[in-house]
Parts: C-alpha cells; structure tokens; sequence
C-alpha cells in the first residue's frame, strides 16, 4: 500500500507524523540546524522521539534545540557535532554516538551542501559529492551494525533532489579531476548518487529489519542556496526577492520536511523499501536513477575509495 493521498504537496512534518508514536525510539538528523532538518528534528521529537541533532557547529545546533523547547516541543534533543566532509569527524562522532546510544532506529541523512565553487572535503572528495553522498556512506557504514542489532523496524532516509535529473555518474571521475567543472553538474550527480545509494542499501538490506528511502523534498528558500545567491546583504535581498516573487511555488520549510518524515514513519512503506518519494508520494524517478548496474559500480567504488582514505587517515 502506498502512502495516504491525504499526505500531498500542502502536507507539514508535523501533519506527516501525526498518529506516529516514537517514544522509546532514537531518530539522528544530519544537518539539524537548519532549514529542513530544523523541521524534521521538531516533527520527531514531537512524535515523542529522542533527537540526535547533528551539526556541523554545535553552537548553532544548541540554538535551535533551545528554540525548540521554548516552542514546547517535548521530546528530548541531544546536539552533537558532525562534519561529513572531514572522515575524521565522522569516525569521532561514530564512536561518540555509539558509545552512548542505541541504533538509532531512524537515520535520516539530511545535510547537505549545493552548488558550491569547486572545492575538496579533508580527504580529497569534490566537496558535493564528498559531503552529501561520502560522507553519508561513511556514516551508515558506521552506524548500521547498530540499527541491525535493534532488532525492530529501522528505517534510513536519504534526503535527495529533483535536481537529480540534471546530473550523471562518471564512475572514472566523480570528482571532476579531468573533466570541467560545473557547479550544478556536480550537484546533480551527488543527489544522483543519493538515490543509487538507497536503492543498493535496500537491495543490500533485504530480508533484515532496515528499510531505505529516498526523496526530492520541494522547492524551499533556504541557506541552502547561499551559493546561488551570495552571501552579505546581496545574498538577503536576493533570498527575500525570491520568497516574495517565488511564493505560490516555494514550500514552507515544514513542508519541506513532510517527504522526509512521511519516508521515516509511513506505515504504509513498510514493504516498498527502496523507493522515490516527492510530496509524501511514491515517484518513479529518471531512468539513471533506477539504473542498478551502476548503483552497484557506485557502491563498490565509493567503498573502494573509502577504504583508501581510511588507510591515509590512519597511516
Ligand atoms: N531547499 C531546497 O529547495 C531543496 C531542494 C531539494 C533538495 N534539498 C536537500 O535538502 C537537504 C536540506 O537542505 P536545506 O534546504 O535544509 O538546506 P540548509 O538549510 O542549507 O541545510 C543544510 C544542512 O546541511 C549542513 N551541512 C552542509 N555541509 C555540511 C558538512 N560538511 N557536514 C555536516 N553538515 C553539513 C548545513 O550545515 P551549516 O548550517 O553548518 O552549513 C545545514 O545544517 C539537502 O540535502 C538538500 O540537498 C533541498
């Protein structure tokens, strides 16, 4: 059974987790400082879960889950610290994770960097690629025998994008050491990747009691465009212009998080492991993003590449 046609593009987190009872349950929320995993931190954690909010900046990640208790939400927030462009940190935030909590049993990989100048993470991914699809790998990798061992439902929620469509896998290059570097291209291609990934991982998870999702969320004015827009006072006024111009076709945050939330607690998508959604519906995605010959390429390649940095990181 697919997800109620009650849920659709109007849909808020808070709407999406209405009738989810998550209290016992751990939920970790990547870039839970701001613009979606802000709302998806607030929807769990109102549904009774215990939040790890996870941020790059720990000051910014306390900011909000302050915010969020003085707007009474309940649940409790625990903020840790969470660079996925640096292996390092993700390895330190691992152990520090499991050394004190359990699974958790909803792993939704939210963050994410878009159309940056080209750049590399610590350990020489592009910074796009790198950061939204490496680093996620590294962490679930990390996490998993953990999610496993809950022996209950679980669920991994990769936050990818429409923007899918405008990007390819060059297996040879992911990171545009050869061929010529665009800015969206190389955005395209690691929310590509985030697709390819959660399909593999509920190929690869079938039969336990994990499932894996992914999804495009909408369209929101977030600091995800700072890039785009600039930064300073430019990069405000353009930000406004936008919500204003753009208002009957940009979503809320909190309706940004609804696809998300409804990927994490939706009944129904119990036996659909390994789907699409956009607009808290299940979506066919491009073909290159139903392509399982290179789901399983990526997989061995981003394992392979991993597995080198691991050993310079160690070395
Ligand atoms: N907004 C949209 O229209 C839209 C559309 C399609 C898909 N998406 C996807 O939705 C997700 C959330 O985006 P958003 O719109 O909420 O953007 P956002 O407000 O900019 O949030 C992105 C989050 O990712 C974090 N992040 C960036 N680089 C990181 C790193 N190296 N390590 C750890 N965290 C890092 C950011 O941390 P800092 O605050 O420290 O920068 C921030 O918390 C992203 O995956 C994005 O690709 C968004």
């Amino acid at each position: 059974m697919a997800p109620s046609k009650k849920l659709n593009w109007h849909t808020t987190a808070l709407h999406a987790v209405q009738g989810a009872n998550l209290a016992g349950k751990t939920s970790l929320v990547t870039g839970g400082n701001s613009g979606l995993g802000v709302e998806t931190v607030k929807a769990l954690a109102t549904a009774g879960s215990r939040v790890v909010l996870t941020s790059r900046s720990v000051e910014a990640g306390n900011k909000v889950a302050e915010q969020l208790r003085a707007e009474g939400v309940k649940g409790q927030i625990k903020v840790m610290q969470l660079d996925l462009a640096d292996l390092a940190s993700v390895k330190k935030f691992s152990k520090a994770y499991l050394a004190e909590e359990r699974g958790p049993d909803l792993l939704i990989l939210n963050a994410g960097v878009m159309a940056c100048p080209q750049s590399y993470t610590k350990d020489g991914f592009e910074m796009q690629i790198g950061t939204n699809h490496f680093g996620h790998f590294a962490l679930t990798q990390q996490l998993l025998p953990s999610m496993k061992a809950l022996r209950r439902p679980a669920r991994i929620v990769v936050v990818s994008s429409r923007a899918h469509e405008m990007g390819s896998i060059d297996i040879q290059d992911l990171h545009y050491r050869h061929r010529r570097y665009t800015a969206w291209g190389a955005y395209g291609q690691s929310k590509l990747a985030n697709i390819l990934f959660a399909k593999q991982l509920a190929k690869n998870l079938e039969g336990t009691n994990v499932k894996a999702f992914s999804l495009h969320p909408g369209v929101i004015n977030t600091p995800l465009t700072r890039h785009v827009y600039g930064t300073g006072f430019a990069g405000w006024a353009v930000q406004n212009l936008v919500s204003i111009v753009g208002y009957p076709w940009l979503k809320s945050p909190a309706q940004g998080a609804a696809t998300s939330i409804t990927a994490a607690v939706s009944p129904d998508l119990e036996s659909h492991s390994g789907v699409y959604l956009h607009d808290s519906q299940i979506k066919v995605p491009t073909k290159a993003a139903q392509d399982m010959d290179m789901a399983a390429e990526l997989w061995k390649e981003t394992e392979r590449e991993l597995a080198e940095a691991e050993k310079k990181l160690t070395s």
